[in-house]
């Protein structure tokens, strides 16, 4: 059997071949995977991972697609989606697959009358991606809530308690890893159903006023910038005029720093520096992933050289 037919004996038809991660991406950005699976059990996941064993095969797993720069050149191996798409709510916990959407789980949750979720109304992507970068916006992040989570590594299942995750700023041990994350459990509180939707519609509209949600991106481009010393906060309040709340964050938003270097609307090609928010690199229609990298090398080297900050990518590079 050639592979393909190897991966359709498990998968059926949600193996594509050749397949443009464009298609996939929020970016709109991507050149083919040799395969994209779609994976909808635990049991499909292990068989696609047998294959690649087997084959010799490298694997990418792919969440919701949103927060990714996928290569022109495309990935040379299977791309496998997670598309376990179920939860289950008993009492204020909430175990969710991966491959739930955050949002989806957002409202689920509010319907519910459980609080702690809302902020995840407006945040793209799935849950299995947001809880390994730890993803955050509106004063939530994925780590206030996730008690554990279940992982498959190797050939065994894992449930990782709350502080071997290690979350952080943008981060998790499973963000270092091979661990792929099967589904989260998370523990939230009783609140009014109706007092937690109208909550829902204030993220969004706030999301919709400050940042470019129509075109193609990967969201926030860079991780804002975490200053160490009492010496480089001294240095930046002067240099920088660093806004208050930035001083006490100790935190440097990397959307205002790109605003302040008069990077807005800078173009590549199609790649370009939203007009809205400064941490967003947008696809105008046609941009190929090397135009988004020479935008992010421009950023990061004005970054540096100006202000002497060393900008981090947020976004997650795949086919590199
Ligand atoms: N600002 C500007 N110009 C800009 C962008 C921002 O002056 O071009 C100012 C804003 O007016 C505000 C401050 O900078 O006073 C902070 O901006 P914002 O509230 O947009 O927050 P941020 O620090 O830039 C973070 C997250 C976002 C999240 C928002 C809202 C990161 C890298 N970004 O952005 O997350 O949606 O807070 O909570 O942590 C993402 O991770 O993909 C993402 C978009």
């Amino acid at each position: 059997m050639t592979i393909t037919q190897q991966l359709q004996a498990i998968v059926g038809t949600k193996c594509l071949e050749n397949e443009p991660m464009s298609k996939h991406t929020n970016f709109r950005i991507g050149g083919p995977a040799k395969w994209f699976v779609e994976v909808r059990s635990v049991e499909e996941l292990q068989n696609v991972l047998d294959v690649a064993r087997e084959n010799e095969l490298a694997t990418f797993v792919f969440g919701g697609g949103s927060n990714l720069l996928a290569s022109d050149q495309g990935f040379d191996g299977i791309v496998i989606k997670i598309a376990m798409r179920t939860y289950d709510i008993q009492g204020t916990r909430v175990r969710a697959d991966a491959g739930v959407l955050s949002s989806g789980l957002a409202r689920a949750t509010a319907n519910a009358g459980l609080k702690g979720l809302t902020w995840a109304i407006s945040l793209p992507g799935t849950v299995g991606g947001g809880v390994r970068g730890n993803a955050g916006c509106f004063g939530g992040e994925m780590k206030d809530h996730c008690t554990s989570v279940l992982v498959q590594r190797g050939g065994a299942l894992v449930e990782i308690g709350k502080d071997d995750l290690k979350f952080g700023y943008r981060e998790s041990a499973i963000k270092h890893s091979d661990d792929i994350i099967l589904s989260a459990t998370f523990e939230l509180e009783e609140g009014d159903a109706r007092e937690l939707k109208s909550e829902l519609d204030d993220k969004l509209m706030k999301r919709k006023t400050s940042q470019p949600l129509d075109a193609g991106s990967a969201g926030c481009m860079f991780k804002n910038y975490e200053i160490g010393t009492d010496e480089e906060l001294q240095r930046l309040v002067e240099k920088l005029d660093l806004p208050s709340e930035m001083q006490s964050a100790r935190r440097v938003s990397a959307g205002w720093l790109i605003d302040k270097l008069g990077l807005k609307g800078t173009q590549i090609g199609g790649a370009k520096v939203s007009d809205v928010h400064g941490n967003f690199v947008v696809n105008t229609g046609s941009a190929t992933s090397d135009e988004v990298v020479q935008l992010i090398a421009l950023i990061k080297t004005r970054a540096r050289n100006e202000f002497g900050i060393q900008l981090m990518e947020e976004v997650q590079y795949v086919g590199f």
